[in-house]
């Protein structure tokens, strides 16, 4: 044997070696948390087994008014919750009048007097205190808040996800906190749908990419380190897709296109760890999310394996019985809600589901096994998190909590987010000696740039904001050197002065129209058309009309319709929902210290019902029928310019069960250094179920000097090939495939 041959073959067996003894390990701490959870549950009486099933709103153990006090904690209430009816688990934050943010180390505070009186309880169970971190700690005050989902995925860029992951595990560990309620794996091709930018997008690819770097990031290789926490996959499953756009609406989603789109990145997120589930508040076939054992049970844990646990959503399986009439009284719903496989009930405001629950077990009407059984699955998460081996936070609060290098790291991700979508005879970058009139009822806002879950669940009480953090105007006059104007009001809905905007229009070189949405989440943001609302029509009209240059810069959960006036505009900026370093990252963008890289995550409509998402089928780009969105999905221009060339295959043919390896070189060719995402498409030339003109399946983004070129290697797997087929399981049909990557194509052949 040569010595290459011996150190590869050395090599290999320390390899082999570490695989082994890394497997061995994770089989025993599997064993050891097998063991405890099962000696734990056979303590247990059946009251307190009930209570692990049980999650409370905060206001259950808080004060009756004046949640805000510096103690809104009720010690009566709390002992009642804990000893009398052994709750597992507690969320959201105390929310008198409205501001939910506390400072840390009053979080820190609350959730300490919570560990102590849990230490105190028969056998010592810790409860797991949930909240809603979805991008950041959303409600500890100055915590790093990251651009929203819709903008994360913006940026094509998972190394950044995975940061926002990490961070915001730290944040919420140095809160105090337990658990989050994040990310969103609903796939967002739904745009009237107020939480699309909750989503990662419309791409299935795209979406599971980010939310399991997200995953990584927040967990870590040991969720039980003291920096990680348990992250929760939402809202298994179809919750995203209403017909008629209004937030917990039914969705019709045939057994094809849930496999084919909606639960591929739910199944990413399993992979990557993630050890909860909170289940769809709405209803797939006639069926709602908490009913739906097949979806629960045999789809998610049977064919996914995830052996986590559930949790409902907000007050759902009640709704079970006093919306959808699927249960004829409450203990009907909990019976069923419970049969289906959810496992935990965030009730949230009262004992019913207590009460109800250990009565349904007393009369054998919900078989113990079956409370065993979720009560080993909470237990199990709640051991494998580390709760049981610590009775303080787990990390100090220096240190970890709003640092610099977080918000460096957010400013970078608020940067790659923002999308430049136009940018005719390079209007863009900005001179920072230019005069600038700042108009529109987004410029001047921190929440616009937040949206919901920022702060208060609506994200949109602004007097509550960082007084230190710019807005989209501070930035601009922070940033430059040129007379600064700005028309407009102070809040969102403020009327603002037309004739005043048209007047000082004329006085300065450029206009920066800043339009956009008012934030929200949930059905408080129900729309009934995507059409901006006209008095900002009206805006940009008379703007238009003093034929100076247009930036025009978008907020906003959504893609409302903005085509007459991008259509009129020099350049179109879309920032989405960038976070609370928006303001900064859209300045400098605007003023050329940042190439912008961001690309578009969803299809941009060019009209109210101009719904058609890019992976869409043959026959809606037939005859008459067209893709014809405002701008597509993936498009975000530079100020260089980049071109791909080369794209070569591997090989020209694969047999079934190959992967195949392919490369394309991506070049700068402008004259500044920038950001390019690199897209490879597939398409499937004929097969026995309709399939879509073309669907991402790997991306790189890579930074290129001027003039750099780079190859770049991808591999398509044969998971990347396969499609739901006829009998509704994964196939891979062998035949002609074609690959596109920027304006080049290859054909390649998959054999019997
Ligand atoms: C939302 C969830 C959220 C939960 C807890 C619900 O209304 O649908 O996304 O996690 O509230 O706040």
């Amino acid at each position: 044997m040569n010595k290459t041959k011996k150190i590869k073959n050395y090599l290999a067996i320390i390899l082999m070696s570490a695989v082994l003894e890394s497997d061995v390990s994770a089989q025993e701490s599997n064993e050891a948390v097998e063991n405890q959870v099962r000696a734990l549950l056979a303590q247990m009486t059946l009251e307190e087994k009930v209570g692990q099933m049980t999650q409370i709103d905060f206001s259950v153990i808080s004060v009756a008014d004046g949640q805000d006090a510096e103690n809104p904690i009720d010690p009566a209430k709390l002992e009642e919750a804990l000893m009398q009816y052994h709750v597992g688990s507690i969320l959201n934050a105390p929310s008198t009048p409205n501001n939910k943010a506390q400072p840390i180390g009053k979080w820190r505070r609350l959730t300490q007097q919570i560990r102590d009186a849990a230490a105190r309880t028969r056998l010592k169970i810790p409860v797991i205190y949930g909240i809603d971190a979805i991008h950041g700690a959303t409600y500890t005050q100055n915590a790093v808040l990251f651009p929203q989902a819709i903008s994360m995925a913006a940026t094509f860029n998972p190394e950044l996800s995975f940061r926002e992951g990490e961070i915001t595990a730290r944040e919420v560990k140095a809160s105090g906190l337990d658990w989050n309620f994040a990310p969103v794996m609903d796939i967002g091709r739904q745009p009237l749908w107020p939480r699309l930018w909750e989503t990662y997008g419309e791409d299935v690819h795209l979406a599971s990419a980010m939310g399991s770097a997200y995953i990584r990031g927040h967990q870590g290789d040991d969720i039980a380190a003291a920096d990680k926490a348990p992250t929760c996959l939402k809202h298994y499953v179809g919750y995203s897709y209403p017909l008629n756009g209004k937030d917990r609406t039914p969705a019709w989603i045939g057994e094809r296109a849930l496999r084919e789109w909606f639960l591929p990145p739910f199944e990413a997120g399993v992979l990557a760890g993630a050890p909860t589930v909170m289940v769809n508040s709405a209803e797939v076939d006639g069926v709602p999310g908490h009913a739906n054992r097949h979806y629960l049970n045999d789809i998610l844990r049977g064919e996914m394996g995830f052996d986590g646990f559930t949790v409902s959503d907000w007050e759902d399986i009640i709704r079970l019985y006093s919306r959808d009439k699927l249960a004829d009284s409450p203990r009907e719903a909990i019976k069923i809600a419970v049969m289906a496989g959810v496992d935990m009930s965030m009730v949230p405001f009262d004992y019913s589901f207590y009460y109800l629950l250990l009565d349904l077990a007393q009369s054998g009407e919900v078989p113990l096994a079956r409370i065993d059984e979720a009560v080993a699955r909470i237990l199990r998460v709640k051991y494998r998190s580390g709760l049981f081996e610590r009775r303080e936070p787990a990390l100090p609060e220096a240190g970890y909590f709003a640092t610099a290098e977080a918000a460096a790291v957010n400013r970078q991700a608020a940067r790659e987010a923002i999308v430049l979508a136009k940018n005719d005879h390079r209007l863009l970058p900005l001179s920072k000696r230019a005069s600038v009139l700042v108009t529109g009822p987004a410029a001047n806002l921190l929440s616009v740039m937040n949206g919901g879950w920022t702060i208060t669940w609506q994200g949109n009480k602004e007097e509550f904001y960082p007084q230190d953090k710019p807005t989209l105007l501070d930035a601009i006059r922070q940033k430059t050197e040129g007379n600064v104007t700005y028309v407009g009001g102070k809040q969102f809905s403020d009327e603002i002065n037309i004739e005043q905007a048209v007047s000082e229009a004329r006085r300065h070189d450029i206009v920066v129209l800043a339009l956009g949405e008012k934030t929200y989440t949930e059905t408080e943001g129900n729309i009934d058309s995507l059409q901006l609302d006209p008095v900002q029509l009206q805006l940009a009209r008379a703007i238009f009309h003093t034929g100076k240059p247009v930036v025009l810069v978008t907020f906003g959960g959504r893609p409302r319709i903005i085509t007459e006036i991008a259509n009129q505009a020099q350049a179109v900026v879309l920032g989405f929902l960038p976070g609370m370093e928006g303001g900064a990252a859209m300045a400098d963008i605007l003023f050329g210290d940042v190439n912008p890289s961001g690309k578009l995550p969803i299809s941009y409509p060019r009209d109210s019902n101009d719904i058609t998402p890019y992976d869409h089928k043959p026959i809606e780009a037939y005859e008459s029928n067209q893709y014809r969105p405002l701008y597509p999905f993936g498009h975000g221009l530079s100020y260089t310019t980049f071109e791909t060339n080369g794209l070569r295959l591997a090989q020209p043919a694969i047999k079934t069960g190959e992967n195949l390896q392919l490369s394309v070189n991506v070049k700068n060719t402008g004259n500044l250094a920038g950001k390019e995402t690199v897209m490879v498409y597939l398409h499937d030339v004929a097969a026995s179920v309709t399939r879509p003109v073309k669907q991402l399946k790997a991306f790189k983004k890579v930074e290129l000097q001027p003039g750099e070129q780079r190859t770049l290697e991808f591999e398509l797997t044969p998971r990347d090939l396969s499609f739901i087929g006829l009998e509704m399981k994964r196939v891979l049909e062998p035949g002609e495939f074609i690959v596109t990557v920027g304006s080049e194509t290859a054909s390649f052949h998959v054999l019997n």
